[in-house]
């Protein structure tokens, strides 16, 4: 059976996620694909850290360059989060024409174009749907299966710690510092939950899912951005009075001339199919033209979820790699964003 030798880089939830999927899927992956896939070297930051994994000690390294410049390595798969160094290592893998996978949202949305455009070059492949929306495969779904359509607007709870918090203010009148802590003893949010409680992490989410499905090339900057930070108890006794729930949606609608993209707290009419997730769980609404309403919903994160992505990721790459090389992705020209109203 053909081997193929990954690089794993972060040995955080979602790095042991992949080492799991790897370890306890193995006999079906081989089935499926005909492949062996093998993690032959683990990037960690401290090599004597204890780990609840048996990964053997030799396979550690605190070097990226013995993963960059391994040349049995054709798949890196980047989980260090974060815009530097993983950019850094990023590009390298691809000059060195390692295909790469990454679920790291905040490198792809603010230089996908640019990554995308090195892998072009090379020929190698990029693959990033664990950077939105965790186990939910809607980049695949957007850039594949939907290319059919044109996209007239998307609409996702994208952040599973804001749901989380706000489901417990709604469902059990807790207030919003506690349902955070909750959060965070839970492992949902980020190192500084800033990023989800402000909106940052659905910006970032948000631009991503934006440039598959309207073509929009951005700074995240450019994107309306809310945070949860100001809803009260009273603002969702209100909105319950009225009818609604309330979430923290990230917008996407095509207009005619430009593309509007906001993301804030928004009131949903209890009706709504949206208005019904609950938790950390992520959903997300889209609209094709030809399509009709489509409607997504699963675990916008952790290990397993968000490993389900990536291995997915390193397995379609593998499939693809034995046809002629064609790009999976188009670099995106500049589109006008336009941020108004706070309704859906
Ligand atoms: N902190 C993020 C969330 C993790 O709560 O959704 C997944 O990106």
């Amino acid at each position: 059976m053909n081997k193929v030798k990954i690089g794993l880089m972060g040995l955080g939830n979602i790095g042991r996620g992949v080492w799991k999927i790897f370890e306890f899927n193995k006999l079906d992956i081989e089935k499926s694909t005909g492949y062996s896939f093998e993690i032959s070297k683990v990037l960690v930051k401290d090599l004597k850290k204890q780990r609840e994994l048996d990964i053997p000690v030799h396979l550690l390294t605190t070097d990226p360059l013995d993963i960059l410049n391994d040349k049995d390595i054709e798949i890196v798969v980047e989980l260090i989060g974060g815009i530097e160094p993983a950019k850094d290592y990023i590009l390298k893998a691809i000059r060195n024409k390692k295909h790469v996978v990454t679920a790291n949202k905040a490198v792809i949305a603010s230089h996908g174009n640019e990554l995308i455009e090195a892998a072009i070059q090379e020929k190698v492949y990029l693959q990033f749907e664990g950077s939105v929306a965790g186990g939910i495969p809607i980049l695949d779904s957007i850039k594949d299966s939907l290319t059919a359509n044109k996209i007239d607007e998307i609409m996702g709870i994208v952040n599973g710690t804001t749901n989380y918090i706000l489901s417990k203010m709604t469902n059990e009148s807790t207030d919003f510092f506690s349902a955070l802590k909750e959060a965070q003893g839970k492992g949902y949010a980020e190192a500084d939950p800033t990023s989800d409680v402000e909106g940052y992490d659905a910006s970032y989410k948000l631009s991503i899912l934006s440039s598959l499905a309207f073509g929009t090339q951005l700074p995240v900057s450019a994107i309306y951005r809310e945070g949860i930070t100001k809803i009260t108890p009273i603002d969702i006794e209100y909105a319950r009075e009225l009818g609604y729930v309330i979430k923290l949606l990230a917008i996407g609608k095509q207009k005619k001339d430009c593309v509007e993209l906001r993301v804030h707290p928004t009131l949903i009419p209890v009706s709504h199919p949206l208005a019904t997730i609950q938790d950390a769980f992520n959903g997300i609404f889209i609209r094709g033209n030809a399509v009709g309403d489509l409607m997504y919903y699963g675990k916008g994160a952790g290990d397993l979820p968000t490993g389900s992505a990536v291995v997915g990721n390193i397995i379609s790459i593998i499939k693809k790699k034995q046809c002629s090389y064609i790009p999976d992705f188009k670099v995106n020209n500049a589109i006008e964003i336009q941020s108004m109203d706070s309704t859906i």
